[in-house]
């Protein structure tokens, strides 16, 4: 009886293991999104657009015909992204636009731009993230995770508010994730300046992302401005690129055996795509998407009032009003504003029943204990 070859026997154990886990990865990744939505005329403002799974998105908006604006902190990096996407698409109104999310000044100065350059805005794709770096500061003084994936977006959302306002029927999509389950809003320490834990920070920064949508749908009410936040899946992409030596030699160690069940960059952008575009998605707002599914979020994300805590926490922390009176933009209020006094987020808070200043001294003074400028 002939005997198979021990290098075919590998090459076929190897070529079989290929095969399966395409199958597999295609399998659990799904269809893509394919509604017949065209886009001309439409303007889009996607964050973290050179990479991952913000390039993939601003790529089919591209490809549907919208004008796309690239908005990134690195110059080359922006400028090669855009060239990838004229040449896959043949659409030349792609712009890179700087926009540094770790600095509220240039944050306004992109902002400041687009009221310049647009007439209005149809949608804003907040996906920009950094993960589980090692405890940094913004320019602006905030513990980097929570100042890039929520307080960035906060602010730039509520500058271009006026813009998507005059797009109506417009839409915003918060890319959050499941991490947000395992999050915990700080309150007595939200920069994360008595102790911090990469991983604790950007759960935190997740939850965020998930209360802020649906305390800005809130706010939105009666507009035809819609606002959702997907979680994407798990996606192969430069995000890990931050963390630890230790942890980066673990993923790339574990990458083979993983790879079936995580999705490309392409396969990631779809939910975000479908939150983004789909028709009948119109006047759904306030909702946590996992992956292309409404999902109920996690018990904090659901609590009222700590979403309005951090609600004004966030516009006391980036001095949002002023900045507002400065671009003359009409800042977003809340029916509960009218009211004197809210209830504590959580019992972590000194007093049970706290008026609005009493919130924004417990802002402040968060903010001098890392001493940022007031
Ligand atoms: N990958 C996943 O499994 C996964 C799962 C759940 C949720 N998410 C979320 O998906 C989103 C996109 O992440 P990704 O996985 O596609 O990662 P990625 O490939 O690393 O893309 C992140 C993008 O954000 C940009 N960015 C980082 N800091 C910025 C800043 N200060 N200002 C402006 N842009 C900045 C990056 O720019 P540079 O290239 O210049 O660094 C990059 O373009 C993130 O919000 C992440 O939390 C990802």
């Amino acid at each position: 009886m002939s005997r198979i070859p021990l290098w075919v026997k590998a090459v076929g154990g190897v070529g079989f293991y290929a095969a399966a886990a395409i199958l597999i990865k295609e399998k659990l990744a799904g269809p893509p999104f394919d509604a017949n939505v065209e886009l001309g005329g439409k303007v889009a403002i996607v964050t973290g657009a050179n990479s991952g799974i913000g390039y993939e998105v601003a790529k089919e908006l591209a490809a549907r015909g919208a004008k796309v604006y690239l908005a990134c902190r690195d110059k080359d990096k922006c400028a090669a992204a855009r060239e990838d996407i004229y040449l896959a698409t043949d659409n030349k109104n792609i712009f890179c636009r700087y926009c540094d999310l770790s600095s509220l000044d240039s944050v306004k100065r992109f902002a400041r731009r687009i009221h310049k350059d647009e007439e209005k805005v149809d949608l804003l794709v907040n996906n920009a993230g950094v993960m589980w770096g090692p405890r940094e500061v913004t320019s602006d003084g905030f513990e980097t995770q929570l100042g890039v994936n929520h307080l960035g977006h906060f602010f730039l959302t509520n500058l271009l508010i006026d813009s998507l306002k005059k797009g109506a029927p417009s839409r915003i999509v918060n890319v959050a994730s499941t991490a947000h389950f395992k999050g915990k809003i700080n309150t007595q320490d939200l920069n994360s300046s008595n102790d911090y834990s990469e991983s604790g920070a950007y759960n935190q920064s997740k939850l965020a992302n998930v209360l802020f949508t649906r305390e800005l749908a809130k706010r939105l009410d009666g507009t035809d401005v819609t606002v959702n936040a997907v979680h994407p899946g798990l996606v192969d992409t430069n995000i890990v690129r931050n963390t630890g030596t230790f942890t980066t030699a673990l993923m790339l160690f574990l990458r083979p055996f993983v790879w079936p069940f995580i999705k490309n960059s392409n396969q990631g952008a779809q939910s975000v795509l479908h939150v983004a575009l789909h028709p009948d998605l119109q006047h759904t707002t306030g909702q946590y998407f996992n992956l292309r599914e409404i999902a109920e979020p996690s018990k904090d994300a659901l609590n009222d009032k700590l979403a309005l805590w951090l609600w004004l926490t966030s516009e006391k922390w980036t001095k949002l009003r002023e900045t507002c009176k400065e671009l003359n933009v009409q800042p977003l209020t809340h029916p509960w504003e009218s009211v004197s006094s809210i209830s504590a987020p959580d019992s972590k808070l000194k007093s049970n029943t706290i008026n609005l200043d009493a919130v924004n001294q417990v802002s402040s003074s968060s903010l001098r204990g890392n001493s940022m400028a007031s």
